[in-house]
C-alpha cells in the first residue's frame, strides 16, 4: 500500500554534500549448518556445496544416511568440513545424542539431494535412522533440495509428499530441469551448490519488506532507428536484477520492468520485459497501484530518433543527421504522483559523482538516490554511495549481489522508518 501523504519528501536545498555515518554494511554471518546427505547421484556434488560454505567461514556438520554412503565416502565430507560425519543413530562421537544435540544451536538443516524416499520418510514422520531422527527432533529451519529421475518427481505420490512438507513450513529449494544422470531430461535435478548456497542464505536471511510490493526497472531501453539499429545506453542489467533478488529476499513481492538484457530473471520475480522508455513507463504505470516501493535502476535512453525508417538505412557516403527527441523521465513522473511510493533512483556520472548525484537527488525530490562511477559500468563489482537526507553513506566495494543487499537493506531502513508513527 502507499501512504496518504507523499513520502518523497527532501530536507533542505541546495547540493551540499555531507558525508554521514553509516554502520559498516553487514557481510553474511558465519553460520552453524547441518548437511545431511541421502542416498542419490548427486550427493558428489555436495562436496562442493560444503567447500562452498567452509570457504564462506561456515561450519558444516555432515550426516549421512546409510544410502549416500554408497555414492559418496564420509572420509571425503571429513576432510572438507573438518569435522567428523555422523551417519549412525546408535554411537556417537561425543557419547551424547547425536539426534538431538547436533540441531541445538544451529542455523539451519539442509537435506541434500533429497531423495524421493528421504522426502516419503519426512513426510510421514519416520525417524529410523540418524537423518531421520535428526529432522524428526530438530529445532532448527529445515530445507531440502531434491534429486531424482523426473517421473519420480512427477509422480502423485512425490507431488502429495513435497506439498505436504511445504505445508508443513519445511523450505524446497528447486529442483532443476535439464539432463538427468540416467540420460533422461527433465524435472528433477539437484540445484547446483552455488544456487544452494544463495537459496539458504536468502532464506535465512531478515524479511523488513515482509508484505511489501516493490516495483524496479532494470537494463537498458533501447529506441530504435531503423530495423537493425538502435540508440541505448550501456547496462547489463545486473545491478538491477540484484536488486530485485535482494528485495524478494527480504521478503517483498517484486516486480521487475527490464530492457534488454542478456542477465537471466530472477526466481520468484515478476519479469515484463520491454524495449523502448515510452513501453517501460506504460509497464511502470499498469504496475504501479498498489506499490509501496519504487526503485529506478533502468538506464533509460534520455532520447529516441524521430525518424524510425521501416527499411534498413543505406549508407550513401555522406553524414548521416539524427533528430532526437526526449524520452519521459519514468521516474520523475512516479514521483511526482498525488499519492507516490517511496521512490529511489541510481545515477551513474563520469565526474564529481556526489555533488552531480545529490544536485539529481533534490531535483527529482527523491529520499534516496544510489551513485557509482560510470567506468564500474558492465562490471562484476561496484562501489556505491547512497544519498539521503543524512547525507552519503559509501559502501565498500562488493560484487553486485552483495551491494543489492546493502542497498535494499538501506531502503527497508528508512521507508520503515517513515511508515512508523
Ligand atoms: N530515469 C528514468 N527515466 C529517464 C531517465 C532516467 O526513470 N528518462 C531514472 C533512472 O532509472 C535513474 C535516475 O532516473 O534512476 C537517474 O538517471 P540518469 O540517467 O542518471 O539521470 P538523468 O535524469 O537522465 O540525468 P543526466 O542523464 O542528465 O545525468
Amino acid at each position: 500500500m502507499s501512504g496518504e501523504t507523499p513520502r518523497n519528501s527532501v530536507s533542505g536545498c541546495g547540493a551540499r554534500v555531507t558525508l554521514a555515518a553509516m554502520p559498516t554494511p553487514a557481510l553474511p554471518p558465519s553460520r552453524h549448518l547441518v548437511l545431511g546427505v541421502t542416498g542419490g547421484i548427486a550427493a558428489y556434488k555436495c562436496a562442493e556445496l560444503v567447500r562452498l560454505w567452509v570457504r564462506q567461514g561456515h561450519t558444516v556438520d555432515v550426516v549421512m544416511t546409510a544410502a549416500a554412503k554408497a555414492f559418496v565416502g564420509p572420509a571425503t565430507f571429513q576432510a572438507l568440513s573438518g569435522r567428523p560425519v555422523r551417519d549412525d543413530l546408535w554411537r556417537s562421537e561425543t557419547g551424547g545424542m547425536d539426534h538431538i544435540a547436533l540441531s541445538r544451536g544451529v542455523d539451519a538443516l539442509i537435506v541434500a539431494p533429497a531423495s524421493a524416499d528421504f522426502i516419503g520418510k519426512l513426510t510421514h514422520g519416520l525417524a529410523d535412522d540418524l537423518l531421520s531422527t535428526l529432522c524428526l527432533a530438530r529445532d532448527c529451519p529445515l530445507l531440502i533440495a531434491p534429486a531424482m529421475n523426473r517421473q519420480m518427481w512427477e509422480n502423485p505420490a512425490t507431488r502429495r509428499n513435497v506439498a505436504q512438507l511445504r505445508a508443513d513450513g519445511i523450505a524446497v529449494l528447486g529442483p532443476a530441469s535439464g539432463e538427468q544422470a540416467c540420460g533422461e531430461v527433465g524435472e528433477g535435478r539437484m540445484l547446483e551448490p552455488a544456487e544452494i548456497v544463495w537459496r539458504v542464505e536468502s532464506h535465512l536471511l531478515p524479511k523488513p519488506l515482509a508484505g511489501r510490493r516493490v516495483l524496479i526497472t532494470s537494463g537498458p531501453t533501447l529506441e530504435p532507428i531503423d530495423p537493425v539499429r538502435a540508440l541505448v545506453n550501456r547496462s547489463s542489467g545486473r545491478m538491477g536484477h540484484a536488486i530485485a533478488a535482494a528485495a524478494r529476499d527480504a521478503g517483498a513481492t517484486v516486480t521487475l520492468v527490464s530492457g534488454p538484457v542478456a542477465v537471466p530473471a530472477p526466481g520468484d520475480v515478476q519479469t515484463i520485459r520491454v524495449e523502448t522508455a515510452a513501453e517501460m513507463l506504460d509497464a511502470v504505470e499498469a504496475q504501479i497501484a498498489g506499490t509501496d516501493i519504487f526503485i529506478g535502476v533502468a538506464a533509460v535512453a534520455d532520447y529516441r530518433s524521430e525518424m524510425q525508417a521501416p527499411h534498413k538505412l543505406k549508407r550513401d557516403g555522406g553524414p548521416l543527421k539524427l533528430d532526437l527527441l526526449p524520452n519521459p523521465d519514468i521516474l520523475a513522473t512516479v514521483a511526482g504522483r498525488a499519492n507516490p511510493p517511496f521512490c529511489v533512483g541510481f545515477a551513474a556520472e563520469s565526474q564529481d559523482l556526489l555533488a552531480h548525484a545529490e544536485a539529481k537527488r533534490r531535483r527529482k525530490g527523491l529520499p534516496l538516490l544510489v551513485a557509482n562511477d560510470a567506468s564500474a559500468i558492465g562490471s562484476e563489482a561496484s562501489r556505491l554511495h547512497l544519498l539521503d537526507d543524512t547525507g552519503v553513506h559509501s559502501l565498500p566495494p562488493a560484487d553486485k549481489a552483495v551491494s543489492g543487499r546493502w542497498v535494499v537493506d538501506h531502503i527497508a531502513h528508512l521507508f520503515n522508518q517513515g511508515e512508523t508513527p
